[in-house]
């Protein structure tokens, strides 16, 4: 018998962290600036641009703070105006917030992803595109990125559950002017927390770095493409020395050291979880009462969580869902009708300016189901998950038939 599955832990750090961890902790060499060269957040950043095909990366405490950065790097003026998802998590209006900007909420479908009627409608006015690959579902970014390109608008790819994930065979995290991925336990590499950005750009790079709290000469350890020094990036150091605030947010060297051996696990963690998902997605889409929605053509997923929605369920029926399938072992969260839910932007009520009644966005989240799904999920309990969630399904369906509700 297969027991209900564990969906939240990870998978075991990888043992190569051990050492390295006990080499910091013998030295006490935790600080990312302390070490000559070669410091493990250092070494983090040159492999991790070097796997995405990127010149520069910059590792900091979490995707948040990397997003917060991307728009100070920007060099966005307060009250600038930066278009998101309305679907995505209460972090990325937060980091926009946090950058004294103003999130602009454009709708969502049911498919998960940007509506592009209303995404074109609301650019006019707008300063700064943070595209939400919210759960890793990738929106059109050709579209985006063509819309964008022609009215000179910057495009951040909030890229935080999409490490692995391909847009025309390309990284994602890599179209727009830069891209920012998460390593908080829920995602595909797990350092407990920390966040990444990455760029092309010498300046935007530069003016993240020191704002990351490089002070005084510690942006010299900041290296170009393959380690080398680049000219362009130590000039755009020497045109931002002193000019800039500290937010000191940096990655400490024990983050960096359990990340990086998760780094050549990447490739078998996004091939596990595709098959893992289109294998549960295949077996719920054969419910009548459950629809998981197919990717855009261009993309190829990493997911390491399912989304689907319900079918003909009323907001009772939704809660009836949600219990049974609890009871028997599955958590699904309904992201518009769990309590308080981060996801849902009517509980952003922090927000500087009304977000509009979006109504579609409203509508999807009423009924989109979420639930996690670590890859190292074995097949039996894939089987377990999708007869819950199957069997929840039909029992409320058919109470609901029995009763004639
Ligand atoms: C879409 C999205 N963006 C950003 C974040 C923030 O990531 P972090 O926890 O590393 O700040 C999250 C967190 O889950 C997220 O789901």
């Amino acid at each position: 018998m297969v027991l209900a599955p564990n969906v939240y832990d990870a998978e075991p750090i990888p043992e190569a962290a051990r050492a390295e961890i006990d080499r910091l902790l013998a030295s006490g060499d935790l600080f990312r600036y302390t070490a000559a060269a070669d410091a493990p957040v250092a070494l983090l950043e040159a492999e991790f641009a070097e796997a995405l095909g990127v010149k520069y990366a910059l590792a900091v405490a979490s995707a948040s703070a990397a997003l917060f950065l991307s728009l100070k790097a920007l060099g966005l003026p307060r009250d600038a105006r930066v278009l998101i998802p309305a679907f995505t998590f209460a972090a990325v209006p937060s980091s926009i917030v946090h950058a004294d900007c103003v999130p602009v909420l454009a709708e969502v479908g049911k498919n998960f992803r940007l509506d592009m009627t209303d995404f074109e409608a609301k650019l006019a006015g707008v300063d700064a595109v943070m595209i939400s690959h919210m759960r890793g579902h990738t929106s059109d970014m050709d579209r985006i990125m063509e819309l964008c390109e022609a009215r000179g608008i910057p495009v951040v790819e909030d890229a935080a559950h999409s490490l692995g994930t391909l847009w025309h065979g390309r990284n994602i995290g890599t179209l727009g002017k830069i891209g920012v991925f998460s390593f908080q336990s829920y995602k595909m590499i797990n350092g407990g927390e920390g966040g990444i950005l990455i760029t092309d750009d010498a300046e935007l790079v530069a003016r993240a770095v020191i704002m990351s709290g490089a002070y005084e000469h510690n942006w010299k350890k900041h290296k170009g493409p393959h380690g080398q020094n680049a000219p362009e990036l130590a000039e755009a150091f020497a045109r931002w020395q002193n000019k800039l605030p500290l937010y000191n947010t940096r990655m400490s060297n024990l983050s960096a050291a359990v990340i990086r051996p998760q780094i050549p696990e990447l490739e078998r963690r996004v091939t596990d979880g595709l098959v893992n998902h289109d294998y549960l997605a295949a077996r719920l889409n054969q419910s009548p009462w459950i629809d998981v929605p197919p990717p855009l053509a261009p993309e190829t997923r990493a997911p390491d969580s399912i989304q689907f929605n319900l079918s003909a369920m009323s907001d009772d029926e939704v809660h009836a869902f949600m219990a049974v399938a609890r009871d028997r072992g599955v958590g699904v969260q309904v992201f518009g009708m769990s309590e308080d839910n981060a996801r849902a932007f009517w509980n952003w009520q922090f927000l500087p300016e009304a977000p509009g009644a979006l109504p579609r966005t409203r509508t999807m989240l009423a009924r989109a189901c979420d639930v996690r799904l670590p890859v190292r999920l074995k097949r039996p309990e894939l089987d377990f998950i999708a007869d819950v969630l199957i069997g929840a399904a039909d029992d409320v369906k058919g109470a609901a038939l029995a009763y004639g509700t």
